[in-house]
């Protein structure tokens, strides 16, 4: 294929972008969206504190147009994220307990409810373990209501959008370590015990202090092994020229090897839509024209 899109589709897998609404107007970011990519995740207009700003009042006019928009090009759109320590609104980052746990999960009913049969997999769960060789889970007040609110989150998602895929997704999962260690044993033990999950998200952010795994492809293979599809959620990777170039073929021939790994979604467009501050992890630079990672990329897949 001529674009990584259709590349991607040629070995049975999509390849995706985040996509913020507000530049659904920037026709060089439009057209580059809309002529390499088949998948799409919300950067942010999916989450909690921009889908229910005050307590069960739902507002999905930003998400909605990047739904609209990729329905009208022929674009999956994965959902991203129902639960999350991270970007919850006020009024949820100052409950705890049952009326939390309450919160969350009318959120996930209602969020997934609404968006039913237009959401490839869902993020239900995001973030949930904590870095270091501890092991744990990370500290929340979602992880305060309960050891198994990951579960009562997954349940809530499956009975609201029972066609949907439901994926756990996570950074620093990427290689084999305690961290992925934890993430391993929870899919393993809610596969054992039938809870409703199908798919792990592998964030791949990627940079000097973490670069691609070497065991990346053993990692996501030991997964797919449980029963679950793989996916790479939202990757970039620091650098520049050959180097970079190198590792984004990296990612993707670890993806295409593992047969279970159904995607790959970068982290933006061009070097300038990158959430990362300063620096140039993307596939194009500012002006919308390929990099060398681009090319990598595509002759990768
Ligand atoms: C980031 C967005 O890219 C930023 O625009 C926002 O300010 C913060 O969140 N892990 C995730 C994503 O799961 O939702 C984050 O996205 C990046 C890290």
């Amino acid at each position: 294929g001529t674009t990584l899109g259709a590349s991607a589709a040629e070995k049975g897998r999509y390849f995706g972008t985040a996509v913020a609404a507000n530049k659904l107007s920037d026709s060089t970011y439009v057209g580059i969206l809309n002529r390499e990519f088949n998948s799409v995740t919300a950067e942010n207009e999916m989450k909690w504190d921009a889908t229910e700003p005050s307590q069960n009042q739902f507002n999905y006019a930003n998400a909605d147009r990047i739904v609209n928009s990729a329905r009208a090009n022929g674009q999956q759109v994965r959902g991203h994220a129902l639960a999350w320590h991270s970007q919850q609104p006020g009024w949820a980052q100052n409950m705890s307990g049952t009326a939390l746990r309450n919160a969350m999960l009318n959120h996930v009913t209602q969020v997934a409810t609404y968006y039913r049969g237009k959401i490839s997999a869902w993020d239900v769960v995001n973030e949930a373990f904590a870095d270091g060789g501890g092991g744990g889970r990370r500290d929340s007040n979602l992880q305060r209501t309960g050891n198994d609110w990951i579960e009562a989150a997954f349940r809530a998602a499956r009975a609201a959008d029972p066609g949907a895929k439901l994926c756990y997704n996570d950074y620093n999962t990427d290689g084999q370590n305690a961290k992925s260690n934890a993430v391993y044993a929870m899919v393993q033990d809610f596969r054992s015990r039938g809870v409703p999950i199908d798919c792990v998200g592998f964030q791949s952010h990627f940079n000097a202090q973490s670069p691609v795994p070497n065991d990346y492809q053993a990692n996501l293979q030991r997964f797919a092994n449980l029963g679950v599809d793989v996916q790479i959620t939202e990757l970039d990777i620091e650098g520049s020229g050959t180097t970079q170039a190198n590792n984004f073929g990296r990612v993707v021939q670890a993806c295409l090897a593992v047969t279970r790994c159904t995607g790959i979604t970068v982290w933006g467009i061009r070097d300038t839509d990158s959430w990362r501050a300063s620096g140039t992890p993307l596939l194009f630079d500012g002006s919308g024209n390929k990099k060398a990672a681009y090319t990598s990329t595509l002759n990768a897949l």
